[in-house]
């Protein structure tokens, strides 16, 4: 028999045993058709599931069956295939589906798998918590929940649809990215977003942020060379924080991010854009086909509409040239630039864990998502970029909430950093176990003190924020150190500092002196630069005391923490996140993830009529 004449013959069998009114059966090598009376593809469907109809199929062959209330059409890829179904009065569902191995000369229903009747009685009802198993594919009836497949077609009234993580946020960030889902884990500056945690998301197939901010050069070298080392090309990148005091230190974090090949930055604390950020993403792009491909790719972290068009719009043409001029990027690398975004992820930060605006996230991403559409339409890109959102995210209703406000992906940060994998001490963690929402206070930020800069700490146990409040108090109010009554400096240095202001002054004269002998000179031309400096210490040991979980000084711990880590403590109580030991980063963004795709299926069911 011709290869056309099987088909056709097959095609006929399968229009007879599955009621279809007509069958198209086709391969690589041709196709056939076949019919029947028909009327029932739907129930036979029902009653015997896809796996049947899939038995009949060898790889890369596909079939559709056409009735009067449904076509179907479903092509096998090996162990799976991907199915079509088009009610004639409904939606059309598009799922990839396992399948079980071709039966040879199967063309009927193989093994009854339900018995649902076209009409007749419905199934029991299910509970609410059938919408948490995010795979179980449910129907709607008169407000109620049923097994899918225990209803018959014509009595559904709606569908809710199996939702996997994957479906969560932009399509285009899993592919540009390779990664399963669109949650990142954000950087945690001195290594709190540590190697370890960086590796256990990528090995999980979920990107995060190496915490380089605060670190010296070496380290944060052996920190990329480690990731290099035990991912190879799994996706994960690295913190590029701005700093405007030591330009030369950004360049040189850049020149390391591109020796070590870290395609990934995370750009924060930029207000404005400075040559080593726009180098580093003129240095990732080339040309292929007549197609710019974008090696490096930064995720900017802004909280402002004005430093967002920044990162939204290709890199300032005047700040490209001189990078020509002085030989750091090639001719070809500044026209592509021009080209494209500067960053094509934008995350958007609002009230979040350490440095912060304390902006709303329902006022902060709708501007950004306007914006971005505003300078997408401008610029002409060939691809909108995409927003993020962060700040608040704390369990499955804010995540998925930040999704349905439009974002394209999620970042967390406080939550991770009371995970097995972050690079803190175990005092901390415990700590952050036990906050609640409104345990977090703002204090200075140790980096912007003079410039009465602030970050979001913990409050719960320690006292940072007052005693670094205090100190700022001190710092406007007096000229120097000199200047303190004598009671305030001796209450200083007994009840804070534990050590005299000279034996402090001592220390850090040294350490300047070799790290920048001219802010030496400066304490020693300026006292109030000298207070300054010598209250930076103290806030520059806090979090030093806090991460190697010094026991004399918990009162003093610096940690950063937003209200997200009180949200996500009072979720995980009585839950399996409920245990430190338990809180694996990969685990928390998973079950994030999870329980925010059982929120997308409460909302459909919502619409549909159901009460929940
Ligand atoms: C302990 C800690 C340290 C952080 N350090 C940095 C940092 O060095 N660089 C940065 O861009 N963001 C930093 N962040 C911000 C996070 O990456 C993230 O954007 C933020 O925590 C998200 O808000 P959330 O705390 O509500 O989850 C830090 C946050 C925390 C909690």
């Amino acid at each position: 028999m011709s290869t056309s004449a099987e088909l056709s013959s097959r095609a006929a069998q399968l229009a007879s045993a599955w009621s279809a009114a007509r069958v198209v059966l086709s391969s690589a090598a041709g196709s056939g058709e076949g019919a029947s009376s028909g009327g029932a593809l739907a129930s036979t469907l029902d009653q015997h599931g896809v796996g049947a109809l899939g038995a009949a199929l060898a790889d890369g062959e596909r079939v559709e069956l056409q009735d009067a209330g449904a076509t179907v059409v479903l092509t096998r890829h090996g162990a799976s295939g991907s199915l079509r179904i088009s009610w004639a009065e409904g939606p059309t569902y598009e799922q990839r589906v396992p399948l079980p191995g071709q039966i040879a000369g199967a063309t009927g229903p193989v093994q009854p798998v339900t018995a649902a009747p076209v009409e007749g009685p419905l199934g029991t009802p299910v509970g609410l918590s059938a919408l948490d198993e995010i795979d179980r594919k449910l129907a709607v009836v008169r407000g109620k929940l049923y097994d899918h497949a225990s209803v018959p077609p014509a009595r559904r009234e709606g569908t809710v649809p199996a939702v996997s993580v994957d479906l969560l946020g932009d399509p285009l960030f899993l592919r540009d990215h390779g990664v399963r889902a669109a949650y990142v884990a954000g950087a945690m500056a001195g290594g709190i977003a540590s190697v370890e945690l960086v590796v256990a998301m990528a090995r999980a197939g979920l990107l995060a942020f190496f915490g380089s901010g605060g670190l010296p050069l070496p380290a944060v070298e052996e920190a990329l060379r480690s990731l290099s080392s035990q991912l190879g090309d799994r996706p994960c990148g690295c913190n590029l924080l701005h700093n405007p005091n030591e330009p030369a230190v950004e360049d040189q974090t850049v020149d390391l991010l591109l020796q070590h090949g870290c395609t990934r930055v995370s750009a924060s604390a930029f207000m404005t854009l400075t040559p080593a950020i726009v180098r580093y993403r003129a240095a990732g792009l080339s040309l292929k086909g007549g197609q710019i491909v974008e090696k490096t790719a930064i995720f900017a972290k802004v909280s402002r509409p004005e430093v967002a068009a920044r990162f939204l719009s290709p890199a300032p043409a005047a700040m490209l040239k001189s990078l020509v001029e002085a030989g750091r990027i090639t001719e070809e690398q500044a026209a592509l630039a021009a080209r494209v975004p500067l960053a094509r992820d934008i995350t958007a930060e609002a009230d979040s864990g350490g440095h912060t605006d304390r902006r709303p996230l329902p006022v902060l991403l709708p501007l950004l998502l306007k914006l971005r559409d505003e300078l997408h339409a401008r610029h002409g890109y060939a691809q909108p970029p995409r927003i993020g959102a962060a700040g608040g995210l704390g369990d499955p209703r804010s995540v998925h909430a930040a999704f349905a406000m439009g974002a394209a992906y999620v970042l967390t940060g406080s939550v991770n950093q009371a995970t097995v994998e972050a690079g803190t001490s175990p005092r901390v963690k415990k700590m952050l176990a036990e906050a609640g929402m409104a345990d977090v206070a703002t204090g200075p930020a140790p980096d912007m003190f003079e410039l009465g800069a602030h970050v979001q700490v913990l409050s719960k146990g320690s006292m940072y924020a007052q005693r670094g409040r205090r100190l700022y108090e001190l710092y406007k109010a007096y000229d120097g150190v000199d200047s303190l009554p004598v009671d305030v400096r001796s209450r200083l240095e007994k009840k804070v500092f534990r050590r005299t202001i000279d034996e402090i002054w001592a220390g850090t004269r040294a350490y300047w002196a070799e790290r920048d002998p001219s802010e030496v000179a400066r304490a020693e031309r300026d006292p109030k630069h000298h207070m300054a400096l010598i209250f930076r210490w103290y806030l520059g040991m806090t979090s030093r005391w806090a991460r190697t979980g010094d026991a004399d000084r918990v009162r003093d711990y610096q940690v950063w923490c937003g209200p997200s880590m009180g949200l996500f403590n009072g979720w995980a109580t009585g839950g399996r996140l409920s245990e430190l030991s338990a809180r694996r980063v990969a685990d928390v963004a998973q079950a994030l993830l999870e329980g925010a795709a059982a929120c997308r299926r409460r909302e459909v069911a919502r619409a549909l009529g159901v009460r929940v």
